[in-house]
């Protein structure tokens, strides 16, 4: 059994709580850490069978007995983290994004470079049932060359302003699962890229220098055309589809939604909404990511997604940032890493 240690017990740290506890068959979570342990905090870990809940995750790096940890604090907080645990001989699952900074990101690899410890970044969505369809489907040839993809991701209400603040930008925060789905489901990288952004949803978000709303287009390196559509707010619940057409044909997926049961009446035909948010939607492919990453552990092979595929998406949002700000398009060549 790989023991694990999670780093921040907010929305993600107890996701990856339950995941784990629940979906991932080789792994137990033995502690968890976080500066604001509250009463509810402890309550759900005694809950989960969590032996140690601590304030400083200094606590869980000592322990000899903890195999690998997961980061789910704060984004600023990550790139630290992660030096220190690769430092400890800890595995370490980092969520995303691994920084905003990407002198940051130079050292986490500098770090790794020196070290045996496997190293992998939380982006769940390609171990999503439908996405993962659309990827073997795609591999296999099924729609030939790949000329034009589609993805479709937006939130079904906007964060608070106290986290979009901290949140390094729609791009960094939101896009960056849509830049790293473009990747994965093309097989290829962004080579350039062209974003429009707007403050439709809350004015707030303008306020503080951010956007909610935004239509980005892409090149890829092997040829095709990428456009991603996002939106903080979408009334009707989490809207997360994607489309890959080609030379043979097209292969796209819809959202999940609690039944298929459509209501046919004289009024019209209503189906049900899409799933509320990502905890409705992607709880299976949380625990699917970690299940691969204690594999890789187990049995010392690659993880599946490892630093250089975290800092790709991270590459576009920069660039994407820049070419909003400059109002054209911006090659991922023109971000100095
Ligand atoms: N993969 C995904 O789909 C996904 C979804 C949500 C969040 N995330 C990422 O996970 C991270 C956390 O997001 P969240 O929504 O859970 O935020 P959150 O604010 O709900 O939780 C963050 C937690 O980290 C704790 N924390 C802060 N500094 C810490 C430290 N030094 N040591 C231990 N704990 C510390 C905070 O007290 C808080 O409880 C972010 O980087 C976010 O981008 C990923």
């Amino acid at each position: 059994m790989i023991k694990i240690g999670i780093i921040g017990a907010g929305r993600i740290g107890k996701v990856h709580g339950e995941g784990v506890t629940y979906g991932v068959k080789n792994a137990v979570v033995t502690a968890i850490a976080d500066p604001y342990l509250k009463e509810e905090i402890t309550e759900w870990a005694t809950g989960l069978g969590i032996k140690a809940c601590y304030k400083d995750y200094r606590n869980i790096l000592e322990d000899p007995e903890i195999d690998a940890v997961m980061i789910c604090s704060s984004t600023d907080t990550h790139a630290d983290i992660s030096i220190e645990a690769i430092r400890a001989g800890k595995h370490v699952f980092c969520e995303k994004p691994i920084s905003q900074d990407l002198n940051k990101i130079k050292e986490v690899m500098e770090e790794l470079k020196k070290s045996n410890v496997k190293f992998q970044v939380g982006f769940n969505r390609r171990f999503d049932h439908n996405f993962q369809a659309v990827k073997n489907a795609v591999e296999v040839g099924k729609v030939g060359d790949i000329h034009l993809i589609r993805i479709t991701a937006r939130d079904p209400q906007a964060p608070p302003i106290e986290y979009v603040k901290s949140s390094g930008g729609m791009f960094l925060d939101m896009t960056i699962h849509d830049f790293d789905m473009a990747c994965f489901l093309s097989g290829s990288q962004v080579t350039e890229v062209y974003a429009a952004g707007a403050a439709l949803v809350n004015p707030d978000i303008a306020g503080v220098g951010d956007i909610d709303t935004a239509v980005i287009t892409m090149k890829m390196a092997n040829g095709a055309l990428a456009v991603i559509d996002n939106s903080r707010q979408a009334v009707y619940g989490y809207d997360q589809r994607a489309e890959v057409f080609g030379s043979k044909g097209q292969i796209a997926v819809g959202n999940d939604a609690l039944s298929t049961a459509i209501l046919s009446t004289a009024d019209g035909v209503t189906g049900e909404k899409p799933l509320y948010f990502f905890l409705e939607r992607y709880m299976q492919s949380f625990s699917r990511e970690v299940s691969e990453f204690t594999d890789a552990i187990e049995k010392d092979a690659e993880v599946p997604v490892d630093i250089e595929a975290g800092l790709q998406p991270i590459l576009i949002a920069v660039a994407a940032k820049k070419s909003l700000d400059e109002n054209r398009p911006v090659k991922i060549s023109e971000i100095i890493f």
